[in-house]
């Protein structure tokens, strides 16, 4: 099902796509790729450079058949570039084979070895908006930008971020940050929704996966998509990307969205950044 979450600036993604990081599992899986497009109506790719996989999409892409244009790519700028924003942009766009990179992302604010930079940010920042401005990305945005750093940046920019990636599932609901976000017109968007797999194992979430008679990936999935979030599910695996994206077939009531979010435990499966500068 294709179903989309617009930006502030109207240019309209996919709520549900493939995660495709490097950790875990195999790390990239090709046939799980083509799968995904192919037989599961999958049109949101989300990689980085950090990935290193962003060179092997457009193979993937022609093998399944889908035309380039009905893909949206969501990718992210590294720290290590974020003083040669240019060069890794082209760098990026000659991987991915494409003219335009849909969604472009300052990956994380930690600029340093457990530092902050706030202006290095900022100087990403603008190379971004000339990006953006440029007609050379369809969007830009930031991932793991908590409130400090959303201030900073909102106090400076021209532009504000059209998106911010962070970490959302039932340990980490980040409800002070997606208000804050949602004040600011930014839209959140959510990564790791399975908590890279302790979700599944949890009980709550078991029980209710019996009830519904789906599975444990399919109630966190599904519990994200119905706070509105896009959200980037990752399998190396065929049958639980297919798994993960047959959920458009039962709702979570409101007890239940609720009683999933109060496994909130502020854990962190990913970054970290609370404590970035
Ligand atoms: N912006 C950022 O800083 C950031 C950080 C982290 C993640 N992300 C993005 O978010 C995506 C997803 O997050 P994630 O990879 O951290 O974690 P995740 O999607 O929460 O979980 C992935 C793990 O769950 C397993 N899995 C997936 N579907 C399953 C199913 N149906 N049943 C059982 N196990 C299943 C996968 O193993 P198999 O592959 O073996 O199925 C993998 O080990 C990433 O790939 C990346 O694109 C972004």
């Amino acid at each position: 099902m294709d179903v989309r979450v617009k930006l502030p600036n109207g240019v309209s993604m996919p709520q549900l796509g493939l995660g495709l990081s490097h950790r875990g599992g195999c790390g990239y899986n090709h046939d799980a790729v083509v799968y995904a497009l192919k037989h599961c109506g999958v049109r949101l790719l989300d990689t980085a450079e950090r990935y290193g996989n962003m060179a092997k999409l457009p193979a993937a892409i022609q093998e399944s058949g889908v035309l380039p244009d009905e893909i949206f790519i969501t990718t992210k700028l590294f720290p290590t570039n974020y003083t040669r924003v240019h060069t890794a942009f082209e760098d990026d766009r000659r991987q991915l084979n494409k003219d335009t990179v849909d969604l472009f992302l300052l990956h994380t604010p930690e600029c340093g070895i457990g530092i902050g930079n706030k202006e290095l940010r900022l100087q990403a920042w603008r190379e971004l908006e000339m990006l953006y401005d440029n007609g050379q990305c369809r969007a830009i945005g930031v991932s793991n930008f908590m409130e400090k750093h959303l201030t900073q940046l909102l106090e400076e920019c021209s532009i504000k971020p059209m998106a911010n990636q962070c970490e959302f599932h039932p340990f980490q609901t980040q409800i002070s940050l997606r208000k804050f976000c949602a004040d600011e017109g930014i839209v959140f968007q959510g990564y790791s929704p399975l908590a890279k797999g302790a979700v599944l194992h949890n009980a709550i979430v078991k029980e209710m996966a019996n009830r519904y008679n789906k599975t444990e990936a399919q109630v966190a999935v599904r519990w994200s998509l119905q706070h509105g979030y896009i959200t980037i599910p990752k399998s190396t695996n065929p049958v639980r990307v297919k798994e993960n994206y047959d959920v458009f077939d039962f709702e979570l009531s409101n007890d239940d969205l609720e009683k999933l979010a109060k496994l909130h435990d502020g854990r962190h499966v990913s970054w970290d950044p609370t404590n970035v500068l």
